[in-house]
């Protein structure tokens, strides 16, 4: 009865947590849940203060498919500011946030008989992306050790004429990494030789904690094959707001905006208000929260580097850690996979994380920092405890 495209989609792993959480919850439970994708602050003042005048100075109407005039102006004045990199407004479409930006991209480049790099661990979302579009995602390994950069072997050895497209995602999800300009150089270099598309997600630009964020179209020589996508959701906490945006050569932006003009119409107006605010106004608390977080991450690294055969690099932005916990894991053990693993934290801790298996990460298990110092401290606690339970 479904069509094979619904067929090639596969359901979403965090929402199962999320699931399981909810029932123990509903049962009284008191969950730590460390599983989550978004800030644990509030969206900035000014920013709700926008939204509120928004509503009463009228703009409650449709608005251009591809977002305003307004907010692609203040999207490029921001990426000039932050990126110094130079978009027009018609090199830049306004979604539905960064992964509807993201989703009609795969949609507008990729089909049928094209293959598309992504680099495991990958953020759940990109091999769907991918997927539904018919064309194929070819998986390749990445360095641990090195912020999650890629294995260069493993992706020349991937690259051939049916490439169309290579996907970045430093700061990233799940392993937190950030790459080094030279690893990003080297992706650019090999995409340019061979007229491949890169696509940048940058949803956590303004979440790196060891050096400034530098954005891949900044590096490349010739921008014309970069897309760039940014979002309004983890920079100012305003994950339901839904507002992300994607900058790069003017005919994709304007086949994307075409598909999303007949999907969504167009992005929320109010929202699209309050992220000119967000976009211009004070970018205080985006230092803040990233201060917050960039003590979080110093905190779980350093707890996690204590406990015995777990090895968790620092990595060097977002609000995520991916330990290894493989040495807790074997066919004959009572835990054989990071799934096992998650699951028991769960059920017997009362703790959610996400498996490192859904990301394409076996024998990792992904911890959210987005959370409070008590709920963290008590989570480290009780996984201390199930590793000696499990030893
Ligand atoms: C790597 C990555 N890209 C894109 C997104 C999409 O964020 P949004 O659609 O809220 O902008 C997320 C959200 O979790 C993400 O982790």
């Amino acid at each position: 009865m479904l069509s094979d495209r619904i067929g090639r989609i596969t359901p979403s792993a965090t929402l199962a947590m999320t699931a399981k959480a909810a029932e123990l919850r509903a049962q009284g439970v008191d969950v730590i849940n460390l599983s989550v994708g978004e800030p644990d602050f509030p969206t900035p003042e000014n920013i709700r203060l926008a939204a509120k005048k928004a509503i009463d100075d009228g703009h409650t109407r449709y608005t251009p498919g591809g977002g305003t005039m307004d907010l692609k102006k203040a999207a490029a004045a921001k990426m000039k500011r932050d990126n110094d990199l130079d978009y027009s407004p018609e090199e830049i479409l306004i979604s539905c946030g960064g992964k509807h930006s993201l989703y009609n991209a795969c949609q507008a480049l990729f089909q049928t008989g094209d293959e598309v790099i992504i680099f495991a661990p990958y953020w759940v979302s990109f091999p769907d992306f991918v997927s539904v579009t018919g064309a194929k995602p070819i998986f390749v390994s990445t360095d641990s050790n090195r912020q999650f950069e890629p294995v260069f072997d493993d992706l020349k050895g991937k690259l051939n004429s049916r490439t169309k497209g290579i996907i970045v995602n430093s700061p990233s999800n799940p392993t937190g990494g950030v790459w080094s300009d030279e690893a990003v150089l080297k992706v650019l270099e090999l995409a340019r030789e061979r007229g491949i598309w890169v696509f940048s997600d940058e949803c956590y630009e303004q979440l790196t904690y060891d050096r400034p964020f530098v954005s891949t179209a900044m590096l490349a020589e010739d921008c014309e094959k970069v897309l760039t996508f940014q979002s309004c959701s983890k920079t100012y906490a305003m994950t339901g707001w839904r507002i992300g945006y994607a900058a790069g050569d003017k005919n994709v932006i304007k086949a994307m905006g075409k598909l999303q003009g007949q999907s969504t119409s167009c992005p929320n107006s109010i929202s699209q208000v309050a992220a000119i605010e967000a976009l211009s106004g004070d970018q205080s608390e985006v230092a803040y929260m990233r201060q917050e977080f960039k003590k979080r991450r110093d905190y779980i690294v350093n707890r996690m580097n204590q406990m015995d055969g777990v090895s968790c690099n620092s990595p060097g932005g977002a609000f995520y850690v991916f330990p290894d916990f493989s040495s807790y894991m074997g066919d004959n053990r009572k835990i054989r996979t990071s799934d096992d693993l998650s699951m028991y934290l769960l059920e017997q801790k009362a703790v959610v994380t996400v498996a490192g298996d859904a990301f394409g990460g076996n024998g990792h298990v992904r911890f959210s920092y987005a959370a409070s110092d008590d709920d963290l401290k008590r989570a480290l606690d009780l996984l201390e405890e199930t590793l000696k339970e499990l030893a």
